[in-house]
């Protein structure tokens, strides 16, 4: 009996706390900051590559009409992937949940209040990141191929600079992990992003979209956020000798001559020592034969399908079309006629090439002689912010305004046993 009261004044207050919660508007100093401190400051404060910096509520308070149709629309922060279908699980997802969106809505909606400035959370500190932080972990790199240096203008549009360096190999060695960066603090504040593909010649191994028949897959991606990839346990990627980085470094100018190269570290297995698992990086194309065929003013689509000739894990997904690209879907097509929604990336944007990396957990293995299907649209038409002439065809090529539409896919071949083994577990969990 006693019990009663205190049970009714935990609903009274638990009430109250709801009602406050829905009549009272979020603040900057208390809801919103640290939503920005933990989702948009890596990239929007001093020094940083974002336009604005969105530290203080005074430098935020200009934007927030942006910020509010930004985020709504899931542009901000840069992930473009359709949360409704698909995998959800990601090791480097920076977008915001449904909760924070909300919260960013009502707070601009309600006049974007300062609210007590004592609510404030501390600024974030951000690591002044001296030296490599993977040799913490695997003592110093064991290799650092450097790209060309760039002269970046003050002003100008922006540049898409692509060299070619050697790997001094001699023999074949296993990759474990690989980090990136461009090499000085001012030099990140102009690489927007940057890419490392790996060209080798190898025989029995061949991409379509490779130059010269050599395999040509990402090997690693810098990106704000995005510093290293350490690869699963017992999974390697294969160097061979002759290798050569292809970078592609998408620079932006920021008002002073900046110059700059970007480095890659690579941390090998030691000598001898071979990971069960080789990760290969595959091109799965959803345009056959390299065949685009997109006339002016229309939304185009086209499919590619590859079958697995073994049981394998997809670890991520990062789908590659131009400023024409709009969206682009993984499926998996089972053996046993059913059909499985990897990812959708629902609303593709050319600068934010993004490789949606799937958490250990959630990486889909799939048996043997599952299809990939992959299907790309692209629009054509004035909808397309990113569109610099409507008006015009376009086909397949390597110029940003010719169009590509393919995923790159880390694939990891596993053995019969290893899948049965895994679709048990699967079962039991
Ligand atoms: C990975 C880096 C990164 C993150 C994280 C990020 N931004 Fe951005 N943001 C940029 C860059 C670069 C631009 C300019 C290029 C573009 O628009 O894509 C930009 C542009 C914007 C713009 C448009 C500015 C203009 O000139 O109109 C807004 C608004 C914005 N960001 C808000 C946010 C908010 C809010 C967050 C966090 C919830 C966020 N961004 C997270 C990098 C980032």
């Amino acid at each position: 009996m006693a019990k009663r009261p205190v049970l009714i004044a935990v609903i009274l207050s638990t009430l109250s706390i709801a009602a406050d919660l829905n009549t009272k508007a979020p603040t900057f100093a208390k809801d919103v900051a640290p939503i920005l401190q933990e989702k948009c400051q890596a990239c929007h404060r001093p020094g940083s590559m974002a336009p604005m910096s969105l530290v203080t509520y005074e430098e935020t308070r200009p934007w927030v009409k942006d910020i509010k149709q930004r985020v709504v629309t899931r542009n901000m922060p840069p992930w473009h992937l359709d949360k409704t279908v698909g995998i959800q699980h990601f090791q480097n997802d920076i977008s915001l949940t449904d909760e924070q969106i909300a919260t960013i809505a009502r707070w601009v909606d309600a006049g974007a209040p300062l609210g007590d400035p004592k609510d404030m959370p501390a600024p974030k500190q951000w690591p002044q990141d001296d030296g490599w932080q993977l040799a913490k972990q695997f003592g110093p790199p064991d290799l650092i191929i450097k790209s060309e240096p760039y002269t970046m203008p003050a002003h100008g549009q922006d540049v898409w600079f692509k060299p070619l360096t050697q790997i001094p190999l001699t023999e074949p060695r296993w990759v474990r992990a690989v980090e990136m960066r461009p090499s000085t603090p001012a030099g990140r504040r102009i690489t927007h992003h940057a890419l490392a593909y790996l060209q080798q010649e190898e025989p029995g191994v061949n991409n379509d979209a490779a130059p010269g028949n050599a395999t040509q897959g990402l090997l690693m991606e810098w990106a704000v956020n995005k510093n290293y990839d350490i690869y699963r346990p017992n999974t390697g990627k294969l160097l061979l000798p002759g290798a050569r980085i292809w970078w592609e470094e998408h620079l932006h100018a920021v008002g002073e001559e900046i110059r700059d190269h970007v480095e890659l570290a690579v941390y090998l297995y030691p000598k001898g020592q071979e990971p069960k698992y080789r990760t290969a990086l595959t091109l799965f194309s959803a345009s056959p034969g390299n065949n685009l065929d997109i006339p002016p003013n229309t939304i185009t689509q086209t499919e590619g399908y590859h079958t697995l000739k073994e049981p394998a894990r997809l670890e991520n997904f990062q789908p590659h079309m131009h400023l024409r690209g709009k969206s682009m879907l993984l499926e998996a097509l089972l053996p046993d006629g059913s059909r499985r929604t990897l990812s959708y990336v629902d609303h593709f944007n050319f600068n934010w090439m993004i490789n949606y990396i799937y958490a250990d957990d959630d990486a889909p293995v799939l048996p043997k002689g599952t299809v990939i299907h992959v299907v790309a649209s692209h629009d054509n038409t004035p909808n397309n912010k990113n569109n610099p002439d409507p008006n015009q065809w376009v086909g397949w090529g390597d110029r940003t305004v010719d169009e590509m539409a393919h995923a790159w896919v880390n694939v990891t071949y596993i053995s019969e046993e290893d899948y049965l083994a895994y679709t048990v577990a699967h079962r039991t969990r």
